[in-house]
């Protein structure tokens, strides 16, 4: 029973620090690609045995501290009424993206079992199969993230559509993010209650904001969602990226464990987050196509930083990219699991 990340979650002393990767199951992985060549994206997501066995397939072939559940941030928006499909190119496409008022009274609360049941069988398959090993961990995306790819219709550069209802229309913006948080509450909880040990709030696009705006309009919906974690005792990671400015106010919002991307030193994000928090990241994940010495000397930097303080769970600032060499998510993974902290170079905080 390997618990680190678990402990480190709690902010509890471990002997090493914990680490996992964000799209650790993906394209990267030889063994993903041959499954994904027979099967489109949509069908994997839906068929608890191919997600199960995709969730595995990196907790296999490395020694990681926790398994991340084959699924997706879109996922729930198919339930509420946001139809969408993944192109090759263009990744998410929605078939009928949110641009008025009325759009948002049309649409549903996702219901977990009914819309989302498949996820919730993936995650018992794979609770079931790891046996207590491995921690696993559920997800979703955060409020904004998600309104943003329902307004969009897709992914975007600088979310002007997104602002621009959020400044427009602030009773149809508070609508959305309630059925957003409504939606995300029971899907979370439910998740917890298949198996998930830990679940992580993906807010990926939320740097675009401004700290005024993030207060404004955001936080107080994210901070539903920790609120209503932290009352059932589930533990939590709160994450984003090109968020320096904002981490204090992520903090506020909530989550035991708050992500940082590598535009901010690991010293700089505990220090916005305050020491009741832990920290997750925060190695570049370009630094993977480096030579494997100097991404050890980059993950070394990253891990003197944190010096050994409980509650550093290691992983990139964002997810791994599609090309990364699977020799360098195995030589990270060694490298992380060998790396001790002398006494002395053990600070604690
Ligand atoms: O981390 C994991 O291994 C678990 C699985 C996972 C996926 N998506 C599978 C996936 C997780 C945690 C996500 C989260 C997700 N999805 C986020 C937040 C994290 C982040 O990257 O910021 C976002 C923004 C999405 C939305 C999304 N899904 C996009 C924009 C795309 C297309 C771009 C791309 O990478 O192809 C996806 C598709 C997607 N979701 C893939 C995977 C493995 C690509 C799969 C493929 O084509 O085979």
């Amino acid at each position: 029973m390997n618990d680190i990340f678990l402990k480190a979650c709690r902010r509890e002393k471990t002997d090493r620090t914990p680490v996992w990767f964000m799209r650790q199951a993906g394209r990267y992985m030889k063994a993903y690609r041959a499954i994904r060549e027979r099967y489109g994206l949509m069908e994997m997501f839906k068929s608890p045995d191919l997600a199960a066995e995709v969730t595995l397939q990196p907790v296999r072939a490395f020694p990681l501290d926790a398994a991340i559940i084959f699924a997706d941030i879109l996922l729930p928006l198919e339930g509420m009424g946001i139809g969408f499909e993944f192109h090759e190119k263009h990744g998410p496409v929605m078939s009928n993206p949110l641009r008025c008022a009325g759009g948002v009274e049309s649409l549903r609360v996702a219901d977990p079992e009914e819309n989302l049941g498949f996820v919730l069988e993936s995650l018992r398959r794979v609770r079931a199969e790891l046996e207590g090993r491995l921690p696993l961990i559920g997800f979703a995306g955060a409020p904004f993230t998600l309104a943003g790819y329902a307004i969009e219709g897709g992914s975007s550069q600088n979310h002007l559509l997104t602002k621009q209802f959020m400044y427009n229309e602030p009773g149809a913006w508070n609508l959305l993010m309630e059925k957003l948080c409504d939606t995300l509450i029971a899907f979370l909880k439910a998740q917890v209650k298949a198996g998930a040990q830990v679940v992580q709030l993906f807010d990926s696009w939320v740097g675009c904001l401004s700290p005024s705006d993030y207060r404004r309009h955001v936080l107080p919906y994210s901070r539903r969602i920790f609120t209503e974690l932290d009352r059932e005792g589930i533990p939590s990671i709160h994450f984003g990226t090109a968020t320096a400015g904002l981490l204090p106010l992520m903090a506020e919002a909530g989550g035991g464990v708050i992500g940082a991307d590598w535009r901010v030193s690991l010293e700089t994000a505990w220090r916005a987050v305050g020491a009741s928090r832990g920290i997750q990241g925060n190695l570049d994940p370009v630094a993977m196509f480096a030579p494997v010495e100097i991404l050890k000397s980059k993950a070394a930097e990253i891990l003197n930083e944190a010096s050994g303080r409980p509650g550093h769970i290691f992983n990139l600032g964002h997810g791994l990219l599609p090309t990364t060499p699977e020799d360098a998510v195995k030589a990270l993974t060694d490298f992380v699991h060998e790396f001790r902290f002398t006494t002395d170079s053990c600070r604690g905080l």
